[in-house]
């Protein structure tokens, strides 16, 4: 199957801490990958290295065929990234406002960007706040508006950081419904997650962070058929908290 993610032996040091150690792994088209870590366990720094926002120290990865150093580009233009803490709106404009702002900064013509808005606007939801100013909405109503914003130049890579942060039952079940939709349309999909259910449920593989390492990566679907929901989520609290485990 086509790869649309490749990461190899990507390794980011800051000043005194080595966010991320070695950390390689593929995404290929149609698959949903989570990413699960406590705290600091280096999750949003590997999305921001994958989407070129911050360089790695070393190693490297492809997006879509593209190296994410010398084509980074091409490769902003292939990925969707969402912050779940930061949500990065212009908090005058309106939601719709802010939507038409990124689809602009994305070379997107007018009518191009008007459709796909319209249609993100119905996707989410926010039909009856789209023309109010982003200032005055709750954060759960602007975690979906900036879901929006990150994918309104329909990127084929989708790294989603903490989707379901501050969102309600349904709106969570909204964001990922996207994703499996997106799924099905062939993109790969990361998202990290606090919520180990969500992991569990939504996603294809699991991706297991400790200390800036991967201390495991598993088929989903597998585990569940071979183990308990306890078993599993034992077997993940011990992972995360730095355990080994026997399968
Ligand atoms: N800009 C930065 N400067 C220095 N250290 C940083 C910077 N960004 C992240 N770190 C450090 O890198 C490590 C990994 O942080 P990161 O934000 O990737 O963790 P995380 O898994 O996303 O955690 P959380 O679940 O809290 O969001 C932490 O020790 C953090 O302090
Ligand atoms: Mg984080």
């Amino acid at each position: 199957m086509f790869k649309l993610i490749e990461i190899f032996n990507i390794s980011k040091r800051f000043k005194n801490c080595e966010a991320l150690k070695e950390v390689s792994f593929n995404v290929s088209n149609g698959e949903i990958v989570g990413l699960l870590g406590e705290n600091g366990a280096g999750k949003s720094t590997l999305l921001r290295i994958i989407s070129t926002m911050l360089n790695p120290t070393s190693g490297s990865a492809k997006i879509n065929g593209y190296d994410l150093i010398k084509d980074s580009k091409l490769v902003r233009k292939n990925v969707g990234i969402l912050f779940g803490s930061e949500v990065g709106l212009y908090e005058r404009l309106t939601a719709r406002e802010n939507l038409e702002y990124f689809a602009k900064l994305n070379n997107m013509n007018k009518e191009e960007a008007k459709n796909r808005i319209d249609e993100l606007i119905k996707e989410f939801s926010f039909e009856d706040y789209a023309d109010k100013q982003v200032g005055k909405l709750s954060k759960g109503m602007k975690q979906k508006v900036a879901i929006a914003r990150s994918i309104v130049h329909n990127p084929s890579v989708i790294l989603f950081d903490e989707p379901d942060s501050g969102l309600d039952f349904k709106a969570a079940n909204i964001v990922f419904k996207f994703m499996t939709k997106c799924k099905k349309e062939n993109k790969s999909i990361i998202f990290s997650s606090h919520s180990m259910e969500n992991i569990k449920i939504y996603s294809d593989r699991m991706v297991v962070l400790h200390k800036g390492e991967i201390v495991k990566q598993f088929d989903v679907k597998e585990y569940r058929q071979k183990y308990t929901d306890k078993e599993i989520n034992d077997m993940l609290f011990n992972l995360v908290c730095g355990g080994d485990i026997d399968d």
